[in-house]
């Protein structure tokens, strides 16, 4: 690859900014300054150091993000904020994008990555990985409303495989409840759609797990960071290359 795309990948700044840096000879390939951003390096086995310090090539990056509402999970549209826009732009020259969708107005836990098999894996129907919210109800859900989504809920276009309704909390004064519910599958809508099918509706939904992956109670809304080596051996379960 060439030697600026490199150096731009691994945080050294904008291509005009990696270009200032050549230019000052601080950059060695192999022991040897290189001023040129378009010589061509092979990033697995030459020797890049940078004002003295050993730069490793990172092929694939990981991004745990609290996704706030108002923000869409995707990689561009023409009149939302994306999740991309929230990161910077190291993390943005590494073309990441977000595992899965959840709606605009659903807040909490996205993996962003470049690791397009990764990706693959965790959202195959095939994989069943357990996505568990947390979520607000306008009116009382109630043992009945978790049989039936332990029974697989039958929405109009699709039968919901069986999943899990716990009830956390629920006030008869404001005729509401707090819930944690987990499926294995992503339709569109679809915890709304299930909770929708119990005649209540959802008015705050948060997701808080994803397979092994855990929402960080200390990743404020918006904020995002790299997954920890715990996280990311835990990942080792999709048998991909990491
Ligand atoms: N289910 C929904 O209804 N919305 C989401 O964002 C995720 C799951």
């Amino acid at each position: 690859m060439r030697l600026d795309k490199f150096l731009a990948e691994n945080g050294l700044g904008s291509r005009a900014q990696v270009k200032q840096v050549l230019k000052k000879g601080l950059v060695l390939v192999n022991g040897r300054a290189e001023k040129s951003p378009k010589a061509q390096i092979d990033e697995r086995t030459d020797e890049i150091v940078v004002s003295g310090q050993k730069l490793n090539y990172e092929h694939f990056v990981y991004y745990l993000l609290n996704k706030p509402q108002g923000v869409i999970s995707a990689t561009e549209d023409e009149r939302h904020q994306t999740v991309l826009d929230l990161l910077d732009e190291t993390a943005r020259r590494k073309a990441v994008f977000p595992v899965g969708r959840l709606d605009i107005d659903t807040h909490g836990l996205l993996l962003l990555t470049n690791n397009g098999k990764l990706a693959h894996a965790m959202l195959s129907p095939k994989r069943h990985v357990a996505k568990v919210y947390h979520a607000q109800i306008a009116g009382m859900m109630d043992e009945q409303d978790a049989e039936r989504f332990a029974a697989g809920i039958k929405l109009k276009d699709f039968s919901c495989q069986p999943s899990r309704l716990e009830i956390l909390e629920v006030s008869q004064k404001a005729n509401s409840s707090r819930v944690r519910i987990t499926i294995s599958e992503g339709k569109f809508h679809q915890v709304k759609r299930m909770v929708q099918a119990c005649g209540k509706e959802v008015t705050d939904l948060q997701r808080v797990s994803m397979g092994p992956l855990k929402l960080d109670p200390e990743l404020a809304l918006g904020a995002y960071r790299r997954l920890t080596s715990e996280e990311l051996e835990s990942l080792r379960i999709f048998k991909v290359q990491l």
